[in-house]
Formats: C-alpha cells, sequence, structure tokens
C-alpha cells in the first residue's frame, strides 16, 4: 500500500496506470456534482522551503475541491527556519494534519521527515526527484498520444513501446523520467552534457529493474530522432543560481529547436515542467509551437495530484 510519495518508485509498477486512470476521471469530473470529496474535514500541510507557481496553486486548489484544507507554509516562516528539528516537525505536525506536501532542497531531508510521520508525505520536488510532476507528464503524454487521433494513437495505453528524449541536465525531472521509464517499462534517451548526466545510483536502480530502457549520450539528434516525446528543463535548478553562467557555457547547444523537434516522430509532443527560459533549454517556436502540449501539463498536475491525494489520505486510510 502506498505510504508515502518520496520517489516515483513508491508508486509500484502496478500503481501507475490506475492512479492515471483515475486522474482523467477526476479530471472529467471537475465541476460536477459527484466530484469525490475524500478530503472533507482533512487539512494538508504545504511546507515550501523553495520558490512554486504551479506546484503550490495545484496543491492549494486541489486540496480545497477534494473538500479539504491547505495549510500552506513557507519554511523560513517555520521553526524549521530557526533550526526546529526536522524530526520534532514530523511528530507536531503529524498531531494536526492528515498529510503533508514538502518542497524541500536535500532528497534526505524528505527521507526523514516521512520517517518521523504518522501521515502521508508528499515530494513537491527535491534536489532529487519530482515525481508529482512525473504524474502529469506520463498522463499528458497518454492524453495526446493515446486518446487523441494520429499516427501513434492506441500505441501507449500502458506507456510501454514509447520513446522518450531529454535533453538538457541531468537534474531532478531526469531521474524521475529515469524512474518513471523504469516503472512504466519504456525507452529514455537522455542527451546530456559530460558531467551532467542523471546521477549513477538513480541509473542503476533503474537498471536494476530489468524494465524500459535507458541510454545516455551527449548526442542530441540521435536522442531526438523518432521520439514520441521531446522534453527539457532549465539548464540551472533552483539552488544552482550561482553555477549559472558555468552551466549556459556547459549547456551551449543543448537546446530543443523546431530543427531538432523535425527529427521526431510525426506527431511527436514537446513537454517541460515549467518555468521556462526561452533561448536556453528551449526555442520559443517549439514551446509556443504546435507540438508543445506544456499548458495541457501545468494543468494536469492539478488533476494527477488529486487523484494521489484521494489514494494517499481518503477516508479509508483515517
Ligand atoms: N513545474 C513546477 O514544479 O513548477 P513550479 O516550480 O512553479 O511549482
Ligand atoms: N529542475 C527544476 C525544476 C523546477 C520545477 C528545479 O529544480 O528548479
Amino acid at each position: 500500500m502506498l505510504r508515502h510519495l518520496l520517489d516515483d518508485f513508491d508508486l509500484g509498477n502496478d500503481g501507475l496506470l490506475p492512479l492515471l486512470d483515475r486522474a482523467d476521471q477526476i479530471k472529467r469530473l471537475r465541476g460536477h456534482a459527484d466530484h469525490p470529496r475524500p478530503l472533507a474535514g482533512k487539512s494538508i500541510g504545504m511546507i515550501m522551503e523553495k520558490a512554486s507557481t504551479r506546484t503550490r496553486i495545484s496543491f492549494e486548489v486541489g486540496i480545497y475541491e477534494l473538500g479539504g484544507m491547505a495549510v500552506a507554509m513557507a519554511g523560513r516562516d517555520l521553526q524549521l527556519g530557526r533550526d526546529e528539528p526536522l524530526v520534532d516537525t514530523a511528530r507536531v505536525l503529524s498531531r494536526y494534519l492528515h498529510g503533508v506536501v514538502i518542497r524541500t532542497h536535500a532528497h534526505e531531508r524528505i527521507v526523514t521527515l516521512a520517517a518521523a510521520s504518522a501521515i502521508p508525505v508528499i515530494n513537491a520536488l527535491t534536489d532529487k526527484f519530482h515525481p508529482c510532476q512525473l504524474l502529469a507528464d506520463l498522463m499528458t503524454v497518454r492524453e495526446h498520444l493515446v486518446h487523441k487521433s494520429g499516427p501513434s494513437k492506441g500505441r501507449h495505453q500502458d506507456l510501454s513501446g514509447l520513446r522518450v528524449a531529454w535533453v538538457g541536465d541531468g537534474n531532478n525531472m531526469a531521474n524521475s523520467w529515469v524512474l518513471a521509464s523504469a516503472l512504466a517499462d519504456f525507452e529514455l534517451v537522455l542527451a546530456c552534457p559530460k558531467g551532467y548526466e542523471p546521477q549513477a545510483d538513480v541509473l542503476a536502480r533503474a537498471d536494476g529493474t530489468r524494465r524500459g530502457r535507458r541510454i545516455v549520450t551527449d548526442d542530441i539528434d540521435a536522442a531526438v530522432r523518432g521520439a514520441h516525446v521531446v522534453t527539457t528543463d532549465v539548464w540551472a535548478s533552483m539552488g544552482q543560481e550561482e553555477e549559472r553562467e558555468v552551466r549556459k557555457r556547459a549547456f551551449a547547444g543543448y537546446c530543443v529547436t523546431e530543427k531538432r523537434m523535425s527529427l521526431a516522430a510525426p506527431d511527436a509532443v514537446f513537454l517541460h515542467c515549467l518555468p521556462a527560459h526561452r533561448g536556453e533549454e528551449v526555442e520559443g517556436a517549439v514551446i509556443d509551437g504546435p507540438r508543445s502540449v506544456v499548458w495541457d501539463e501545468a494543468e494536469n498536475r492539478l488533476h494527477a495530484q488529486k487523484a494521489l491525494l484521494e489514494l494517499l489520505c481518503s477516508p479509508a486510510r483515517s
């Protein structure tokens, strides 16, 4: 049974597709009288130790629409910001709340928080993983490559058979794609500059499952050729601001251009978790062009996280 969502593997091979099916259903039910309200009378805490637009707002709105109340807290406003131990914070929050969503720096912090919590903990991004974003990304891929017409229609119902190209930094998003490729059994080609590949322990965990396939290369065109999904992220993530100039040089050329998109499958889609830097990791003509599904992807954060909250915090579990 899913207790926390700390990284993508917590869902289990059999947990992902039912969750995405439920997210599709919840999306259709939005605004209808029979929309579920499993959080009625419940409060979910949200600790944000980094900036956020999509994650914070989609969780707050999602919790409200599920009948609950969101208690949003900036890390610096809590006693945590004055060195109260994370473990003590976890114990206290467990006495008030029915779940905690946290965006933080080192992944170890969320592991520590979850170990001391009596309530579900959801990773809203750490330096290592961003599993909630992957739920929305895979939901969006299914919407565009399975449920809509086109050459790939019907081919990726269970996501296996998919070829995904990641272009750029081997960061938290790339690490989550690596785990997702094993979970959903698809091929992931990561084009990263030398020294900026996804973390070796994450690749090893994924390879250990013998599911899916992962190729790491510095050949961007080879990665994108024939891909059904092309995706990228910023060159400098939150917390790496001081490396921005060094990274600009290291990532020069690691840009998803229109020319490169023409190498992908005929109905390939472009994803980006956002925020984006046009002219760096992606050309404006791509992110604002016909292959881009980034606004659906951003919207799907709401629906996918509602399905996740329902699963983790439903009345049956209280
Ligand atoms: N994609 C994403 O997590 O966006 P925010 O940083 O705005 O939450
Ligand atoms: N890799 C980015 C993702 C932002 C949603 C970051 O960590 O800043």
